[in-house]
């Protein structure tokens, strides 16, 4: 198989949690990547994803695996802190790379890792898998329609227990300093998501934090307030520990209110038929009811959002098809991830974003 014929040789670097219960599942049921390989320095976890994914070669490093293997791409799910040297010799060893987000630790890795791949005509794609949720495409296409009319007011909320309770291995790294805590977990998420969904252009920030678990240097909880072009403003409000994983925008607009999770998308607007109302809600209800049993019976065991990321790297490698997800935003969301940052540090200072600059693969 090569890509002449249309499948891409993949090796995923790294086999911890994201990998096992979202990337190779993707990978294994797509016809358009073969998996060839995977990079585990973890030697128990090595063998037991290779077992469980039945993946034909097994490297201990990256290093290994891109001198040894014959592949096209890589997906990068590695630490944070890995991102940048491990991308960058993926890069140089001539692959196209998908890497998780927030794809490196600040604006300056973000530039010259796309920088790199521009040089080396290769594709580099951040794996936000939000931007693939059926609810917030909808909700970007009603803001594009003009539907809400004139945009005013967001907010956006992302909370989950924490990195990651639930899963296994326990993902420490989150606790290094230089990662931020919440802020480049789901902080990263939220500000992709917003910026995708309402093409708003941030212009200053002031946040506040919480400490709360002990014996950690970073922030688990955070509230933002920013400033948008356009006379908006809006808030974003971060957190671990909390009891359940929820992700929100409420879009507040001159002619109706969006208000989107990953499970339903709700708009009201002035003059709405009270029946009407209660049926929007109701049928959010059926909708969110029919996916628990889908989720408990096992039949969305591979997660949709991963299949349509996979999906369209494939066909943007391949030359059919625009990057959903895009590098120069992911370097956008790593400048505001860094005003915030530099006001979490000056105790709620209100902080400049640096302005946009051009962004070449912007549709
Ligand atoms: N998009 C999402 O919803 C989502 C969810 C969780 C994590 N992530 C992202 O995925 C990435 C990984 O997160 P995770 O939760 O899977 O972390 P994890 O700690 O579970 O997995 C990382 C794995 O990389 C391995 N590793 C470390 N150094 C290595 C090396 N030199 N060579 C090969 N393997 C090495 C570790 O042993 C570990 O198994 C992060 O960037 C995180 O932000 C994204």
């Amino acid at each position: 198989m090569s890509i002449a014929e249309g499948r891409l040789r993949v090796g995923v670097v790294g086999l911890g949690a994201v990998a096992r219960e979202f990337h190779l599942p993707a990978l294994i049921s797509s016809k358009q990547f073969e998996l060839v390989a995977g990079a585990e320095i973890n030697a128990d976890r090595r063998e037991r994803i290779r077992k469980m994914f039945n993946i034909p070669e097994i490297y201990a490093s990256y290093q290994e695996m891109y001198q040894n293997a014959r592949l096209d791409v890589v997906f990068v799910c590695i630490s944070n802190q890995l991102h940048y040297r491990t991308v960058v010799a993926a890069l140089k060893a001539g692959l196209h790379v998908v890497c998780e987000k927030p794809m490196g630790t600040s604006a300056l890795e973000a530039r010259s890792m796309v920088d790199l791949a521009q040089q080396s005509e290769l594709v580099l794609l951040p794996a936000y898998n939000l931007r693939f949720v059926e609810t917030f495409v909808q909700a970007k296409e009603k803001i594009a329609h003009g539907i809400i009319g004139d945009l005013v007011q967001i907010q956006g909320t992302f909370f989950n227990p924490g990195p990651y309770i639930t899963w296994d291995p326990k993902s420490d790294w989150h606790f290094d300093k230089q990662g931020y805590g919440v802020l480049y977990d789901l902080g990263s998420h939220l500000v992709d998501l917003m910026l995708y969904m309402t093409g708003i252009e941030v212009e200053s920030v002031s946040a506040f934090s919480l400490f709360r678990y002990s014996d950690v240097e970073v922030p688990t909880n955070i509230s933002c307030a920013f400033r948008a072009k356009n006379k908006i403003i809006g808030s974003l409000s971060l957190g671990w520990g909390t009891g359940a994983l929820r992700c929100e925008l409420q879009l507040h607009g001159t002619a109706g209110v969006l208000l989107v999770d990953q499970h339903q998308l709700t708009h009201l607007y002035r003059g709405i038929d009270p029946i009407e109302r209660s049926i929007a809600y109701g049928c959010h209800a059926f909708a969110e009811i029919r996916s628990a049993f889908k989720r408990k019976l096992g039949a969305g065991a591979i997660s949709p959002e991963h299949k349509k990321l996979t999906r369209n790297a494939a066909d943007v490698i391949l030359g059919r098809a625009f990057p959903v997800t895009s590098s120069y935003d992911a370097i956008r969301t790593h400048e505001i991830l860094e005003s915030i940052r530099t006001s979490l540090d000056q105790n709620g200072n209100v902080v400049s974003v640096k302005p946009e600059t051009t962004q070449p693969d912007k549709k």
